[in-house]
Parts: C-alpha cells; structure tokens; sequence
C-alpha cells in the first residue's frame, strides 16, 4: 500500500521539483539554454530529498537522477512548456447517439474533429440506462420530447468521448451545427449527415459548466488521458 503511494507519489514529486526549480533558473538567468544548464546544477542538491521515498523507489529514483542529469534540464524545459500548454487546454464531451452509431458514422464524425487538430482523450462505447439518459438531459425535463429522448439515447450503443483542444466546447458546437438539422448548415455534422431534430446523430457539451459535470457523469478520472500529441507543434503555434 505505502509502496504504491511512493510510486505514484515519486514521479509527481520530480515533476513539481522540476517545474519550480526550472521556473526560478528561468527567472534569475536569461535564456533558455542558460537556465537550462542552471538547472541540472541546482538540481543536483535535491537529490536527498528523495530519502523520504521507499528503498526501492530511492534506488531507482536517484540512479534516473544520476543518469539524467544531463537530460533533465532539456526534459524540464520540455515539461514546463506541455504543462503551461495543458493547462490553457479545455475539454468538452462529445456523444455520437445511437442514430449515428447504427448509420456508420462513427468514423466520419471523429474524423472531423481529429482532423480540426483537437485531440481525443477518452472515448468508450455504451448502452446507457434511461435513468442515466435522464441524468444527462436532466436540463430538459420538463420539456414535452424528455421521455422520448431519454428512451432513444438508452436504446443502443453510444460513443461518448472527450476531446481537448483550445476552444473546442464553442467550436465543437459549431462543427456539430444547429439542434435542428433542417437549420444546420452544409458542411456541419448534422447539416451534411442528419435531417430530423429526433435523430441529430451527435451531442456536445453547450459551456464550460456543463462540458465539466457531462465528463463528470460519463467518465471516471482515470479515464482521461493525458498525453502529448506529436502534432500539437503544428497545431498550436505563435509567429
Ligand atoms: P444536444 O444536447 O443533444 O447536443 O443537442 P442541443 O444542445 O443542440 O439541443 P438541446 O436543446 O440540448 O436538445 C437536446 C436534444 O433533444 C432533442 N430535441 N428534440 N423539438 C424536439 O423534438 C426536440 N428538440 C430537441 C434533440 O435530439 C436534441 O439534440
Ligand atoms: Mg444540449
């Protein structure tokens, strides 16, 4: 039990040890490569810390410290730079209903968002119970299509998914087009793929508080990963 604290806790430690070291090198040396270098050095002395660690952990922990001295401060100028990104990074949830998992679009419409330059981070497909379908909708209730609604997304498999990217609840909402197919524009998910409100294919979170309490209800924490996407450096970028 303690063991498997010290393991997860060992990492997130050297990763805050490396984030504020790095950050005060930054401050007192200009220049990236400069801070860098300061960096290795400083860290040197943080070494003992890790003796709070169990034996095991500490081993491996200062033999990683050892043998990366060299490496660390390019990884933790690396680190500070994805974490500051991440952070500016939203989440919204993303439903493909059972209409458009039934008509084969479930590759057209990731496609689209992948192919935008948003990054999907968690995704799984499920029949949800009525009493779920009521919970997601629960906005809705008192509206004369609840029933009819909560019965339809409880009918069959749905992909519910979490996309990240920067601003991707507003224009996931715009990629999906309006509730009403017949008002959606051609070239938006529902305007090229749906024709009736009942059977719009998609849902997605309308603002920040309801994208946070629908991957709330649809995923547990540690179903969200976290990762770094190869393509981000050509997605994201300042000239
Ligand atoms: P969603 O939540 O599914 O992403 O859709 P939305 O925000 O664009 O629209 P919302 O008002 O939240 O409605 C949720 C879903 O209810 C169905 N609906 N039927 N007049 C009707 O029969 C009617 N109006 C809405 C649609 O499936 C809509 O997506
Ligand atoms: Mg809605």
């Amino acid at each position: 039990m303690s063991s498997q604290i010290c393991r997860s806790a060992a990492p997130r430690a050297a990763r805050s040890l490396l984030s504020s070291y790095s950050k005060q090198c930054s401050r007192s040396i200009s220049g990236g490569r400069a801070a860098a270098a300061a960096t290795a050095v400083s860290l040197r002395g943080f070494i003992p810390s890790l003796a709070s660690f169990g034996r095991e952990e500490r081993t491996n922990a200062s033999r990683a410290w050892i043998s990366g001295v060299i490496a660390l401060p390019a990884a933790a100028y690396m680190l500070q730079d994805q974490e500051a990104h991440a952070a500016e990074m939203e989440r919204t949830f993303i439903a493909i209903k059972p209409d458009g998992v039934q008509r084969g679009l479930i590759a057209e419409i990731i496609s689209r968002f992948e192919r935008k330059g948003y990054k999907l981070v968690a995704i799984k497909v499920l029949v949800p119970s009525k009493e779920f379908a009521e919970k997601h909708y629960h906005d809705l209730k008192e509206r004369p299509f609840f029933n009819g609604l909560c019965d339809f997304l409880s009918s069959g498999p749905v992909v519910a998914m979490v996309w990240e990217g920067e601003g991707v609840i507003k224009y996931g909402r715009k990629l999906i087009g309006a509730t009403d197919p017949q008002k959606s524009e051609p070239g938006t998910i529902r305007g090229d793929l749906a024709v009736v409100v009942g059977r719009n294919i998609i849902h997605g979170s309308d603002g920040p508080e309801t994208a946070k309490d629908e991957i709330g209800l649809w995923f547990k924490p540690e179903e969200l990963v976290n990762y770094t996407s190869n393509a981000e450096k050509w997605i994201y970028g300042v000239n």
